[in-house]
């Protein structure tokens, strides 16, 4: 083996999740993404196994049912591009791999790209890689392949940095920074604890695309002119005009045949208690919808009556994006 390598980690390595405020789906197509890591991580040790090869996960992270046997297929291929890229030889001593910590994982909050971001930084300290953020956000893009097929890396990206971050990809390059905001941003996000498979997904969005290039660049140009908005609404602290294009970037992905009747049924339920705007988040066809609400006591009153009185909704959880801000 090329490395010195420890008989296990003692640091805590760590990947947040993440909330995708606006963009998915276009992300894939170069466009601008605006995503809230978030303070919910999942944190990876290791253990060398001599004399037996390969990798061993022990997931105790706290799953929505039915997410880590539908991932699991997707997770070893994740885990082996991981450790190829980085060069690392299981075939005469293996790993136990644990995955822990807060992040419940489920379709949308980032829980494959969380996975891979701590698998990595845990691997730097094993094999002492001595790793960078920017070459954990590479090898866990290349992770993500595993998960995602064609990954756009926003996920990654916020995954490994946390914050409120602008991503796009642009000539096979990640352009992002992180943008300060003048106020909290009171999320409620809200799984319909439908599993979807983003590779599929994904690979849909592409076919349809192909099929009707017009439709799709038509879609295209509107979320273009939404995002742009957004931001600019976003930095000069105007909510109530992040909400409505909260709203309208859902009608995008509608058209875009990524939202489901789960979905919907939430983000209406969101908007008639009061949101500024709500959406799908993630992948689609299962998985999140994010509300951005007023303040802290409609945050918590929406994400109370949901869990309360709306059966499409399986999980909730309260969250804020703090004005802080800096370059990335
Ligand atoms: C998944 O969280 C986000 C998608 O846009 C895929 C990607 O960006 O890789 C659907």
């Amino acid at each position: 083996m090329r490395f010195a390598v420890k008989e296990r980690t003692e640091s805590r390595h760590i990947g947040f999740g993440k909330v995708i405020l606006f963009g998915e789906h276009f992300v894939v197509y170069g466009a601008e993404a605006i995503v809230a890591g978030i303070v919910e991580y999942t944190s990876c040790a290791l253990e060398l196994q001599r004399g037996r090869p390969g990798l061993r996960v022990v997931d105790e992270r706290p799953a929505v049912r039915g997410y880590i046997p539908a991932k699991a297929a997707e997770q070893r291929r994740a885990h082996q591009l991981v450790l190829s890229h980085l060069h690392i030889d299981t075939s005469t001593d293996g790993l136990r791999v644990h995955l822990a910590g807060p992040l419940v994982p489920s379709s949308g909050i980032g829980a494959s790209a969380s996975d891979v971001v701590s698998l990595a930084r845990a691997l730097s300290e094993m094999y002492a890689l001595h790793l960078n953020n920017e070459e954990v956000n590479n090898a866990a893009f290349v992770g993500e392949g595993g998960y995602h097929g064609t990954p756009s890396g926003v996920d990654n990206t916020a995954a490994t940095y946390g914050g409120l971050i602008s991503y796009r990809r642009s000539g096979g390059k990640s352009i992002f920074s992180r943008l300060a905001l003048n106020n909290t941003l009171y999320l409620v996000v809200c799984s319909t604890g439908i599993t979807a498979s983003t590779i599929e997904v994904v690979k849909d969005v592409k076919r349809r695309k192909a099929a009707d290039p017009a439709w799709f660049n038509a879609l295209l140009e509107r979320y273009n002119a939404c995002v742009t908005a957004a931001r600019e609404a976003m930095m000069r602290g105007d909510l109530q005009q992040v909400g409505k294009l909260m709203n309208e970037n859902h009608t995008l992905c509608q058209q875009l045949t990524v939202s489901c009747a789960e979905l919907d049924t939430i983000v209406d339920y969101c908007r008639e208690k009061g949101a500024l705007g709500a959406k799908m988040s993630g992948t689609g066809r299962g998985g999140l919808v994010v509300a951005l609400a007023a303040d802290e006591a409609q945050r918590d009153r929406i994400a109370d009556d949901l869990a309360k009185n709306c059966p499409a909704t399986k999980y909730v959880w309260k969250y804020s994006v703090l004005p802080m801000g800096s370059k990335l």
